[in-house]
């Protein structure tokens, strides 16, 4: 299954998802055909985007770094543990240092060389929490961080975002050029309440503190809450990080795309640079499912990432029948480059 823009419409396209209005009725049926004519009438009860079944996602090997399956496991067990947590009664917070050290052992075991594929994100804490995380250990790693101070990071990760557990604001989408300024004070007090619910707690390393305070903080005094200049590799990686997983996510600003998230953090003054570089190496600018156009004008549809983040495995939708499936690795010297996305 996958989005669809309704102004993109060819006909023959098969329902995925009902199509539902404001008020909930359904307006077409799961397993519908539809039409080129229903563009219109989509478009004018506000309809701009649907669900298709997508007959080359069974050829997609997608790589998530983890299992989706365990992927989902640690994002449940954090769940579980933060959604019984409540100020300052943090014995149960405790669990998370464990949770912690799975990660590692699991992110250790891993032999994946491909690149990392990043898939169509909601802007849900949880599941940006895991992501980061993941995003935190593969820099820790290439810093040649040792078990423990890789755990002390990812522990820190973990309780980046606590503070939103204090608060009822809407960190979803949002846009603080938009938000009133008791709104704006209001999100961004996560990182204080955070912060100071963990202070006086012997067992949270102190970096791990450090990072739930600064990770809005930017290299050039920019960010928030105190304008600080953190030096410390684990509190610069969060905030990388953090700016890439909030972009492609929309926890916190507006959702972007990749490219968007990538233009963001490649901001010299801002982020450490050798850290955008790797991330650059280490994440699929076209995540599986991608639709794009080759440079010699080809229509195909990204499967699987390589060692090569800008060049995956593609599979040409034009000239796809029923036994002719035709793949492409683009990562080799001799294939053709991408040269747009097509959705
Ligand atoms: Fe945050
Ligand atoms: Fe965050």
């Amino acid at each position: 299954m996958r989005e669809y823009k309704v102004s993109e419409l060819t006909g023959n396209e098969v329902l995925a998802k009902p199509v539902c209005l404001e008020n909930g009725s359904i307006i077409l049926e799961i397993g519908t055909v539809l039409k080129v004519s229903y563009k219109e009438s989509l478009a004018a009860l506000n309809v701009r985007k649907i669900f298709i079944e997508d007959p080359f996602e069974k050829y997609e090997k997608a790589n998530f770094f983890f299992e989706q399956k365990v992927f989902l496991e640690f994002e449940n067990d954090l769940k579980e543990i933060l959604s019984h947590h409540i100020y300052h009664e943090n014995t149960s917070l405790k669990k998370l240092a464990n949770l912690g050290r799975e990660l590692v052992k699991v992110f250790e075991a891993t032999k994946e060389k491909r690149a990392l594929d990043v898939w169509n994100r909601t802007p849900d804490m949880y599941e940006h929490t895991i992501f980061i995380t993941i995003l935190v250990m593969i820099l820790g790693k290439e810093y040649g961080f040792s078990r423990k101070r890789m755990e002390h990071a990812v522990l820190g990760c973990l309780l980046h975002d606590l503070g939103y557990r204090y608060i009822d604001a809407d960190f979803q989408n949002c846009n603080f050029k938009t938000l009133s300024p008791s709104k704006e004070y209001e999100l961004k007090n996560h990182t204080i309440l955070g912060y100071s619910a963990l202070e006086k707690e012997e067992w949270v390393p102190e970096i791990a503190k450090l990072m739930v305070l600064s990770h809005h903080e930017r290299m050039d005094g920019s960010g928030y809450p105190l304008r600080q200049r953190n030096s410390q590799k684990e509190c610069r990686m969060i905030q990388i990080c953090d700016a890439f997983d909030c972009a492609v996510s929309g926890m916190e600003c507006k959702k972007k795309t990749i490219c968007d998230a990538f233009e963001i953090i490649s901001d010299k003054e801002k982020y450490e640079s050798r850290m955008e570089k790797i991330l650059e190496k280490k994440i699929g600018i076209y995540p599986a499912g991608t639709y794009v156009k080759t440079e010699d004008g080809k229509k195909a549809v990204v499967i699987s990432q390589t060692e090569n983040a800008k060049a995956p495995v593609i599979l040409y939708t034009n000239e796809a029948g029923r036994n002719n499936i035709i793949t492409e690795n683009l990562n080799s010297d001799q294939a053709p480059k991408i040269a747009s996305i097509i959705s």
